[in-house]
């Protein structure tokens, strides 16, 4: 029985070896065991601070990996430095997953306890990364920026979404509420929102002026260039809705036959889409699930042509279906869509965001969503005439005015960047 033999010549190694496999598996089980500590201090001592001491450097722990890569593509060229610590699953893609963070994890981040908070200010106090830290920024969540206010440094939130996020309970959103206050009065401070919708609607609830700081989006390095004749149409979040639509667009479709337009969604023909792919088709028509997605942002700054519904079309079919359904917490997490918010605004005359059953409350606040406030989107008014549209539009040239604007919008982001900049270093000890 050859296996038993085997398994005697084991037995008889390790008794004769058994202080060795003893350290051994000791060692093997301290590095498991310690695996985060070996890592991180592996990291603090072969960290170089110098590049750190004299450039502007901003810390930044989020849950979305786009907001704060975009941010990194605009600020690297002007000398900024990142301690990027990305909380997102998606870190993969962005290649932000490995810079150690103690206290803080993607488990515990996005509702800390107070004791996380006491935690975290006691390791990072006099902490050597922190110590050459001059700011924070926070998009998402907007509440991580709590977690650095005893840091005495500047704090820049930036909210790319529904700022009440993780912060839903009256009594923490009503704090955050405070503490937005607090942060804004300090001068070395900023709170902005990458789009007008979410600007409002901080100052809905805190009557704070936002800052906008549009999403800037450089990063594809692709530009429109249609060689295809197929049409996008990007994703609809709400599946009823999406059959219904899908349906619907068949039966015009057959009414315009003989003018052979194709329509295809993005996820139909591309499982995972480059950025390049989407250049090569003549536009992306838009059933916004939401008021302000970075795929937007990207699509538009690539010059590539866009299609959404008019205001009033999009409005009834909020009102009828609850089409946008990503623009309320209550509809994205709970799939309800609520007549009001959980606290009260402090804006009088102005309809409340989280009232969903009001159609002039759904007008008002979708008519702030970026496809409502930025040129050159192509409106449609009804199905048949989205059709219409893609007929009779000179794609080519809307994409050139998009170029045009989008140069535009390059120099006033730069500019407010370049003045956001020149503020945090007046207030840091650093530059003194
Ligand atoms: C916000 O801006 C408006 C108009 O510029 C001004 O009247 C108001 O006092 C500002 N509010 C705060 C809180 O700064
Ligand atoms: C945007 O990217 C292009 C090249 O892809 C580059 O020439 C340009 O300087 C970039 N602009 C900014 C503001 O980073
Ligand atoms: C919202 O609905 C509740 C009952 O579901 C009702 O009591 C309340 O008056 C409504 N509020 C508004 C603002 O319509
Ligand atoms: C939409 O918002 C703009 C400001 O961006 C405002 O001038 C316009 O009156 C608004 N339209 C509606 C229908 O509320
Ligand atoms: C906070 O930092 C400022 C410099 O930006 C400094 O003047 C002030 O004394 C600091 N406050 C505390 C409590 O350390």
């Amino acid at each position: 029985m050859t296996c038993c033999r085997k398994l005697q010549r084991y037995v008889f190694f390790i008794r004769q070896h058994s202080t060795f496999v003893s350290i051994l598996l000791t060692i093997t089980a301290s590095v498991v065991i310690f695996r985060k500590e070996l890592t991180y201090q592996l990291y603090i001592k072969t960290l170089n601070l110098e590049p750190y001491e004299n450039a502007i450097t901003i810390w930044s722990s989020d849950y979305h990996i786009s907001p704060i890569h975009d941010l990194k593509n605009i600020l690297s060229p002007l000398g900024v430095r990142f301690f990027d610590k990305s909380l997102s699953y998606s870190c993969g893609q962005t290649r932000t997953c490995f810079s150690p963070l103690r206290i803080l994890t993607r488990h515990n981040g996005m509702d800390y306890s107070n004791e996380i908070y006491s935690k975290f200010y006691e390791f990072y106090k006099n902490q050597i990364e922190m110590n050459v830290v001059d700011a924070f920024v926070c998009f998402h969540p907007v509440s991580m920026c709590e977690l650095y206010m005893p840091f005495n440094r500047s704090i820049i939130i930036i909210s790319s979404t529904r700022y009440e996020l993780s912060r839903f309970e009256p009594q923490q959103w009503n704090k955050l509420n405070e503490n937005l206050k607090k942060i804004s009065q300090n001068p070395k401070n900023i709170i902005a929102a990458n789009n007008l919708y979410d600007a409002e609607y901080i100052r809905y609830f805190t009557g704070i002026n936002v800052t906008l700081l549009p999403s800037f989006c450089n990063y594809t390095n692709s530009d429109y260039n249609p060689t295809r004749e197929e049409f996008l149409l990007a994703p609809i979040h709400l599946l009823y809705f999406d059959a219904l639509f899908k349906k619907l667009l068949k039966k015009s479709l057959n009414q315009y036959q003989k003018h052979k337009i194709k329509i295809v969604s993005i996820r139909s023909i591309y499982r995972n889409y480059k950025y390049s792919d989407l250049t090569n088709h003549p536009a992306i028509i838009h059933i916004p699930y939401q008021v302000s997605i970075m795929s937007f942002f990207e699509q538009y700054r690539m010059n590539i042509p866009l299609l959404a519904p008019s205001l009033d079309l999009l409005t009834t079919w909020h009102y009828e279906y609850g089409v946008v359904n990503e623009k309320t917490w209550d509809q994205t997490l709970h799939g309800i869509r609520s007549n009001s918010s959980r606290i009260k605004g402090v804006l009088t005359n102005v309809p409340d965001p989280n009232n969903d059953l009001d159609r002039i409350s759904i007008r008002y606040w979708l008519n702030f969503s970026d496809f409502y406030q930025w040129p050159h989107i192509i409106y449609y008014e009804s199905i048949d005439d989205l059709i219409e549209k893609l007929m009779s539009t000179d794609f080519r040239m809307i994409s050139e005015k998009m170029k045009i604007y989008n140069k535009q919008v390059e120099k006033t982001v730069l500019k407010k960047w370049q003045h956001i900049l020149n503020n945090i270093k007046q207030y840091s000890r650093k530059f003194r």
